[in-house]
């Protein structure tokens, strides 16, 4: 897993040119999985969610956006400098109620049994331990009644896999380079999607964590998995 000080920094790198990287890598489609991922927080009807490894706040701004204004909206990212991409952006915009802090998902500066809904895009594959991640977001949900919700690159269906790493290794980290200037970030990048595990390694990992109901929901022919479990 990957060492924790070296993804801050890398994310702390690349944070002021983050949005324009995804959308361009990503052809906009990034916008469809995480509005996928909103849906299916919005109709369970939450009162308190939490969205983890926030980054810029795309996600939590969707749910600020689809959620009533009585829910309460918490987001963190231990990642400063991304942190202060999505402040940015919230002081640009009307919306106020999303509360943006700086935090570690393996230590969550969050009281327990707080969240009725936890959200992670892209985040869970950059933790140092997994385990431990998934320990303090079951401690924060409500128990039997909080959900997680995981979306993650994952493994696609074989026949895709030659196409999708050509993608990766080879066009991904020099177009990345154009934008960013850190081809490095980008080698990370599909290094540790192939490193990963599948959707069933997934939902393995949350039912050892103690999450039951798990699901997992396929994204673009399996490259991206929407993973849901209940505390
Ligand atoms: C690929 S970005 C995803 C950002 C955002 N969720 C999105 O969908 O655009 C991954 C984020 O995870 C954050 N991250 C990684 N490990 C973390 C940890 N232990 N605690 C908090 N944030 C973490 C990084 O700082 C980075 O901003």
């Amino acid at each position: 897993m990957p060492e924790a000080t070296q993804v801050n920094a890398m994310f702390g790198r690349i944070a002021e040119r983050y949005d324009l990287a995804n959308q361009l890598l990503s052809f906009g489609i990034d916008r469809v999985w995480r509005d996928r991922l909103v849906d299916e927080v919005e109709w369970r009807r939450p009162k308190s969610v939490v969205d983890l490894a926030t980054g810029s706040g795309d996600v939590a701004f969707a749910l600020s956006q689809a959620l009533p204004d009585i829910v309460k909206i918490k987001a963190l990212d231990f990642c400063e400098p991304m942190i202060d991409q999505a402040k940015s952006k919230q002081r640009q915009s009307e919306d106020t109620r999303i509360e943006f802090s700086v935090g570690d998902i393996l230590s969550l500066p969050i009281e327990p049994a707080w969240a009725d809904a936890i959200t992670i895009a892209f985040g869970y594959r950059n933790l140092e331990n997994r385990a431990t991640g998934l320990s303090e977001m079951k401690r924060v949900l409500k128990p039997k009644t909080g959900h997680l919700y995981v979306l993650e690159f994952s493994q696609p269906h074989p026949v895709y896999r030659p196409f999708y790493y050509y993608y990766l290794k080879i066009l991904l980290p020099n177009m990345a380079s154009l934008i960013t200037g850190d081809k490095a970030a980008y080698h990370y990048l599909s290094e540790s999607i192939e490193a990963f595990p599948d959707r069933n390694g997934i939902s393995l990992e949350l039912r050892r964590a103690g999450f039951t109901n798990v699901e997992a929901i396929p994204l673009a022919f399996g490259s991206v998995a929407l993973h849901i479990a209940k505390a």
